[in-house]
């Protein structure tokens, strides 16, 4: 049977969307990337070399939480045996109760210097004090312009620039001086708002690559403060920031050509050989 132009074209209008939305909220959305990149270091921050981060980010749990796709996910981390995690927010969109559960399966998160959060601006806007109660009862450290000093690099973490006061030399002022900073702060365009090349990799989320992207297109939704760093890895001078996908869903529970993603950050000196992860 031959099938005209526009009877195919019509067909693809109206069974296109439901099937691409079906495939996503069943198949994409439960479908995690664990994403290997090695993040170039400058000469003098070498002391870094071989330094493995496993950065996650934007639950969202009380919306289309999945205690399920969290335990893989931190089964995933824990398998890479990684130096630090780093939970980059938005724990939830609007109910802070639902980070009980995800809190739980955090609590199994394996790191050898510790495992890290910071606020996301939802996490800000419905902010009350269990949320860090949460998170310390979990063996979390949750950071708000805070850092944890490890003798040769920090862990810092800022709070959520739309809606919190984040505060880079507060971080600053609690370290020696030129200490390399691996730095937490939920919204990638902050990247923007500083130059200190002490702050080695910014690590973001927020925009969740878009959630549901176009073929070649990319992205066709990204939030404010995440429009010039949608997703990935990009570098000015000799910082570096990596904005991951994200892990949860929100708005609508699907995902299509942008899967969940944890993120495995490799700090590496090129001058180095290290055994390619991928
Ligand atoms: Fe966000």
């Amino acid at each position: 049977m031959k099938i005209s132009r526009r009877k195919l074209l019509l067909r693809a209008a109206l069974f296109g969307p439901p099937t691409a939305f079906g495939y996503g909220s069943v198949i994409e959305k439960n479908w995690i990337d664990v994403n290997h990149v090695d993040i170039p270091l400058a000469p003098h921050h070498r002391q870094l070399h071989g330094l493995r981060i496993a950065l996650m980010s934007d639950f969202h749990h009380d919306e289309f939480g999945d205690d399920e796709l969290i335990r893989r996910a931190v089964d995933h981390i824990n398998a890479e045996q990684v130096d630090v995690v780093m939970l980059a927010g938005d724990y939830i969109s609007n109910h802070v109760p639902a980070m009980e559960s995800l809190c739980a399966e955090f609590a199994n998160l394996r790191a050898s210097k510790g495992v890290f959060s910071i606020i996301g601006n939802h996490d800000r806007w419905h902010y009350d004090d269990s949320i860090p109660k949460m998170f310390e009862e979990s063996g979390v450290r949750l950071l708000v312009n805070e850092a944890a000093d490890f003798g040769g690099f920090a862990v810092g973490g800022a709070d959520s620039c739309w809606g919190g006061n984040p505060h880079l030399p507060t971080i600053e002022a609690q370290l020696p001086k030129d200490m390399p900073i691996l730095l937490g702060w939920h919204e990638p365009d902050t990247f923007d708002y500083y130059k200190n090349p002490q702050y080695v990799l910014q690590m973001s989320g927020h925009t969740h690559g878009g959630q549901v992207c176009a073929p070649v297109y990319g992205p066709i939704l990204l939030p404010s403060y995440g429009r010039n760093y949608p997703f990935g890895h990009y570098q000015q001078g000799t910082r570096n920031l990596y904005v991951t996908r994200g892990i949860g869903t929100m708005d609508v529970p699907t995902r299509f050509l942008c899967r969940p993603e944890v993120a495995i950050l490799r700090l590496v000196d090129q001058t180095v050989s290290l055994p390619d992860e991928r």
